[in-house]
């Protein structure tokens, strides 16, 4: 079981990146069309839940990825802390999740706790693709924020 999982995931990130050859992204067979990253930022040290750090709302949230050091697409953290980053990719865009991170460039004024400079960036996991009629969206979660020079 645990190995199949293992060669599943390979198997996609092969397909990523064999893909990006020639496509913006290709995910279990499918052409994707956008990407959705959604994760939720906390008022912290480090930008993650620790004890009863609050959310920390209206924040910019950054999708950035290696290479291109621009954002390729930006959000605001909602009042429960909440973010959604969506990015169109086009076929011309070579679009590499294993190399994406989101990014909340600091200082934040609202949130004296963090630190003053530098950056909290956070990878990206596939969740899962959500199919609609007119494309399909990849849809990512973030993993832990941590702290960053970037
Ligand atoms: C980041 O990219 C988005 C989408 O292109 C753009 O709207 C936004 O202004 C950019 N933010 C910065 C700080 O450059
Ligand atoms: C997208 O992923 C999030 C987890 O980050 C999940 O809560 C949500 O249900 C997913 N959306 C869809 C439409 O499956």
């Amino acid at each position: 079981m645990k190995t199949s999982h293992t060669a599943f995931l390979i198997s996609i990130l092969l397909l990523a990146s064999f893909s990006s050859l020639t496509h913006g992204l290709l995910l279990n067979g499918l052409q994707i069309g956008a990407v959705r990253v959604n994760g939720v930022l906390f008022c912290s040290l480090d930008g993650n839940l620790r004890g009863n750090s609050p959310p920390l709302s209206g924040a910019i949230v950054q999708l950035s990825c290696a290479g291109s050091q621009t954002n390729l697409s930006q959000a605001l953290t909602n009042p429960a802390g909440a973010f959604v980053v969506l990015v169109r990719i086009l076929d011309t865009i070579l679009f590499d999740p294993s190399s994406c991170f989101v990014r909340v460039n600091l200082p934040v004024a609202t949130c004296s706790v963090f630190p003053p400079d530098g950056a909290l960036t956070a990878s990206i996991n596939l969740v899962n693709i959500v199919q609609t009629a007119i494309l399909d969206i990849a849809n990512f979660t973030t993993g832990p924020f941590v702290s960053s020079v970037l």
